[in-house]
């Protein structure tokens, strides 16, 4: 794992102001760290062929453990899906431009021992920052590296002492319609909700992040606390989450509920099982021309396919 990037501020005292924020951001572009994208217009995931490479795009210098170079800051934070928002990817950056991440609490709930609802600043004091770049894989068949600043799940799950009954792991976001216009709409379960077998919850590349290219989480990203969990598909990658509680029974997921065929439970990266309406056997990382073979469990397989080892995962997607 590559560790060539700067740490997030751990404390709350440095939590960056907005304004702050925005500098530091003209700062890095200005040092031609990352440069802008209009070619992001055009990356629906039908649009896939037809979109041009990203022209003049200077790559960061480092990459993932594959030897791939990690996406923008500017691709990474102005893509999103996050449906709260709006169900358009370029829409979500200048909606969630207001939302209020500060105060924020996480509540730790359910079987374990101690119980407690952490401050965002108790758990970036508690959890010293890593810094570690994953590639992020959608199901909707587009993918980027990102490099991520948090800490694993596991070491937050140790602090509170799960039962030996616990045997998932369930997470919700925030709920706020105000604020979340995409909370009104009736399509949806609100609030978003996804879930983990506990050892799955448990492996160290499991992590939550709490920012990116060394800044506090972007908003659209899922400020200030997101899961990111490599080896599946993007939509188990919680964001903005207010409560994780560990339980004996398997949780109800968002995307499970709404569209039980198409979104299983465990949602591993794997190539040979299409979605229903379409293959994933290749995806397009953002900024580049040509596809790319998807790899199973998105390339992690030497860290995870142990924990699958007894299952079909044709039948358990
Ligand atoms: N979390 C919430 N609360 N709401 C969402 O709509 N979208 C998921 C996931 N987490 C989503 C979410 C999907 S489908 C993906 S691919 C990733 O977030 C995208 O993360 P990114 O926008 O930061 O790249």
């Amino acid at each position: 794992m590559s560790h060539r990037f700067k740490s997030v501020p751990v404390r709350s005292s440095e939590i960056t102001p907005k304004e702050t924020y925005l500098s530091r951001r003209d700062f890095i572009k200005a040092a031609g760290v990352i440069a802008g994208s209009a070619a992001l217009l055009a990356c629906a995931p039908d649009a896939a062929e037809s979109t041009p490479e990203v022209a003049g795009v200077t790559r960061p210098a480092f990459s993932d453990e594959l030897g791939n170079p990690a996406n923008t800051f500017e691709e990474i934070t102005s893509y999103n899906n996050y449906y709260e928002f709006s169900t358009n990817k370029e829409a979500v950056k200048p909606l969630s431009e207001s939302f209020n991440a500060n105060p924020w609490t996480v509540e730790v709930t359910g079987m374990v021992a101690k119980p407690k609802t952490f401050g965002i600043e108790d758990l970036l004091a508690m959890f010293p920052q890593e810094e570690r770049i994953y590639r992020l894989r959608c199901v909707e068949a587009w993918s980027m590296v990102i490099p991520w600043n948090g800490f694993s799940l596991a070491s937050l799950l140790k602090a509170v002492e799960p039962t030996s009954d616990a045997q998932y792991v369930r997470f919700e976001t925030v709920y706020r319609p105000e604020e979340m216009k995409g909370q009104g709409s009736p399509f949806y379960p609100w609030p978003y909700q996804e879930g983990l077998r506990i050892d799955e919850a448990m492996n160290d590349l499991t992590l939550l992040a709490t920012g990116l290219y060394g800044e506090m989480m972007p908003n659209q990203n899922g400020a200030p606390i997101r899961l990111v969990v490599p080896w599946k598909y993007g939509f188990k990658s919680i964001k903005s989450i207010v409560k994780i509680e560990l339980t004996d029974q398997r949780p109800n997921t968002l995307w499970n509920t709404v569209a039980t065929n198409e979104y299983g439970f465990y949602a591993n990266v794997n190539p040979n099982v299409d979605h229903p309406r379409w293959s994933q056997a290749s995806e397009r990382r953002i900024g580049e021309l040509t596809r790319r073979e998807t790899l199973m469990f998105n390339g992690y397989g030497e860290q995870v396919a142990d924990l699958y080892a007894d299952m079909d995962l044709s039948l358990q997607y």
